[in-house]
């Protein structure tokens, strides 16, 4: 019912010409029916990447955008310039962007509301850090990101949102989450949408996992009944190691 989406996040990697060369190979070896497949270069690629990918099965998406149309906010890039781009879709909330640059709740709340308007599909990125989840706080810090995000959405629009569950201890550090502690927080965030935004909205959202997702554990993730694809970097940096991610048994 919910079609599987295995999105590939490039974060500050490649140039627009090695982008290019890396999407190319995936327009023409990472197709699987009925899986959706995205990728999300750098800014300064994704003119390029979107000419390589016109009329394939692979989805564009940026990995972050301001709220306003336009204006001046030195450093940004909005709604309407990665429509112009070519995306469909975008990361909003990623974690780096939360630690390492000050991205607030609210903010991302802005965001997905601006993302909407302007018909790109938000992956809202959630997750708890190490410290939290040892101190028992996960399905709090969760709840209140989740609660945040989608405060000012719709239904229809919560219906069409992508979350991406990425516990912070377990990106870019080779330690991933056991399917069963994704599984324990993606069936709390679907329970809380419900909640929220009602059965049908919660039914129908995506929820990705991410965080160290490789070739050899993709499986078992994707086999948890709440999880509806994954949010990969660091292996969505090649055609090998990505390919094997989409093409996952
Ligand atoms: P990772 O990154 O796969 O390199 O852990 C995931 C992400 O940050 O989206």
């Amino acid at each position: 019912m919910r079609r599987p989406l295995i999105a590939g996040n490039w974060k500050m990697y490649k140039t627009a010409a090695e982008a290019v060369g890396l999407a190319a190979e995936l327009r023409d070896s990472s197709h699987r029916q009925g899986v959706e497949v995205l990728v999300a270069p750098p800014f300064t690629a994704l003119s390029a990447v979107a000419q390589v990918l016109r009329g394939s099965h692979l989805l564009l998406a940026g990995q972050n955008m301001h709220w306003e149309n336009e204006g001046a906010f030195t450093g940004e890039v909005s709604p309407l310039m990665l429509r112009d781009a070519g995306c469909t879709h975008v990361i909003l909330g990623h974690s780096e962007r939360r630690q390492l640059f000050g991205e607030t709740d609210e903010g991302v709340a802005r965001k997905a509301k601006a993302a909407f308007t302007h018909s790109l599909t938000p992956i809202v990125c959630v997750g708890e850090t190490l410290a939290e989840r040892e101190s028992g706080r996960t399905m709090e810090i969760v709840e209140r990101q989740v609660e945040r995000a989608l405060r000012e959405l719709t239904a229809d629009q919560v219906a069409a949102l992508v979350i991406a569950y990425e516990p912070v201890w377990a990106i870019g550090t080779g330690r991933n989450a056991t399917p069963e502690q994704a599984q324990e927080v993606h069936a709390f965030i679907r329970k809380r949408v419900s909640a929220s935004h009602g059965e049908p909205a919660a039914a129908a959202v995506r929820i990705l996992y991410g965080g160290s997702v490789k070739p050899d554990n993709i499986a078992p993730i994707m086999a948890q009944a709440d999880v509806d694809g994954a949010l990969v970097g660091g292996a969505s940096l090649t055609a090998a190691s990505f390919v094997k991610i989409v093409q996952y048994e």
